[in-house]
């Protein structure tokens, strides 16, 4: 039920910030995370070889990390390296090491067989570090399946419904633009690329354009395996949509926001959601706007977490009720399809 061999955020770099460690079940493998004392992330497994008590309540010594049930101490690569009373150490005594890498102000934990793990081939996930987005982080539990937030998210024509009143601040034509809407779903090697224009929409004040002007926006995302969202919102001048119909236009745009995401899996009914979101460092006033995008971002992201769960219960209470899907559903189809390949191609 999950993609192994891929690169999952764990948590913001942030939220690492001292030699406490820290737990987390990832895709149903209980994990700890804790800085060593030269600030580098280490990633095993939260569970002592011993008696199996959580690692998460033992103490951080230099770069390693001592289980303080009976005193077992652990390397970075998962090693016995102190067995209190004894100076022979057997081999057995050791847990898992997960490959563990920070990029974009994020943890990133390789699931999968460590071998393949390739810390270049982490998305362009941008976070608060970004020179040229001033986004703010954040992160949210949610009581559902990590497919019906990914679903939510390969399929943004629930805007103009779920967000009428925050993404689509409660303007007709903004939410219209939404429902016109033309789609186009693209395969890409490891997910999928969606555009739409969302055509003819009220100008936002700060833009700068003469009152009632209208502007085209194009809204453009890639959704990557295993879960990792990066959608680039960009305004232009009307009748731009007419004239590059498929593609970003070459002139920079009147403005643009960019919002990253990450959908990690902790169990069956338990999902991390990660997101950032903020507008683009080149309009004068992205600092001072940057904490209304995050308002508005985090009541967007509730309104969503609020009818997924409403959504996981119902399909709980009779899981064998299928759904009956319609053209929106390209984009997570294709991308679902692909994700079970993937699954299937490491169980072989
Ligand atoms: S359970 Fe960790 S040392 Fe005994
Ligand atoms: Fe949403």
């Amino acid at each position: 039920m999950y993609i192994k061999n891929a690169w999952y955020v764990a948590a913001w770099s942030a939220d690492l910030a001292t030699a406490a460690p820290l737990a987390i079940t990832m895709l149903d493998e209980p994990l700890v995370l804790y800085r060593d004392d030269a600030g580098r992330a280490v990633a095993l497994e939260d569970r002592c070889c011993h008696r199996l008590a959580p690692l998460s309540h033992g103490r951080v010594e230099g770069r390693d990390i001592r289980c303080l049930y009976h005193g077992l101490k652990f390397a970075p690569d998962g090693t016995c390296n102190d067995m209190p009373g004894h100076t022979a150490i057997p081999k057995a005594m050791r847990v898992r090491a997960y490959p563990v890498a920070e990029r974009h102000s994020a943890l990133w934990v390789w699931m999968g067989d460590p071998a393949r793990a390739d810390a270049t081939q982490i998305p362009d996930f941008r976070g608060p570090d970004h020179p040229d987005w001033a986004m703010l982080p954040g992160r949210m539990d949610y009581a559902a399946d990590y497919r019906l937030i990914q679903d939510n998210l390969l399929d943004l024509s629930h805007v103009p419904y779920v967000h009428r009143a925050s993404f689509g601040r409660s303007d007709a034509r903004i939410n219209d633009a939404w429902t016109r809407a033309t789609v186009h779903v693209a395969p890409l090697a490891q997910g999928v690329h969606v555009t739409r224009w969302l055509t003819d929409t009220p100008a936002q004040p700060f833009l700068g354009q003469p009152a009632g002007a209208r502007v085209d926006v194009l809204n453009a995302f890639d959704y990557l395996v295993p879960g990792i969202f990066l959608l680039t919102t960009r305004h232009y001048a009307q009748g731009t949509a007419q004239r590059s119909p498929r593609e970003a236009p070459t002139e920079a745009p009147l403005f643009a926001t960019f919002s990253c995401q990450a959908v990690t899996p902790l169990t069956a009914r338990t999902t991390c959601y990660f997101f950032a979101y903020g507008p683009w460092m080149r309009h004068p006033d992205a600092v001072a706007m940057k904490d209304g995008y995050a308002t508005l971002a985090l009541q967007a992201f509730n309104e969503d977490k609020t009818l997924i769960e409403a959504q996981q219960r119902i399909i709980d209470a009779d899981p064998a009720r299928p759904m009956t899907l319609f053209d929106v559903d390209r984009a997570p189809v294709q991308y679902n399809r692909l994700a079970a390949s993937l699954m299937e191609q490491e169980r072989r």
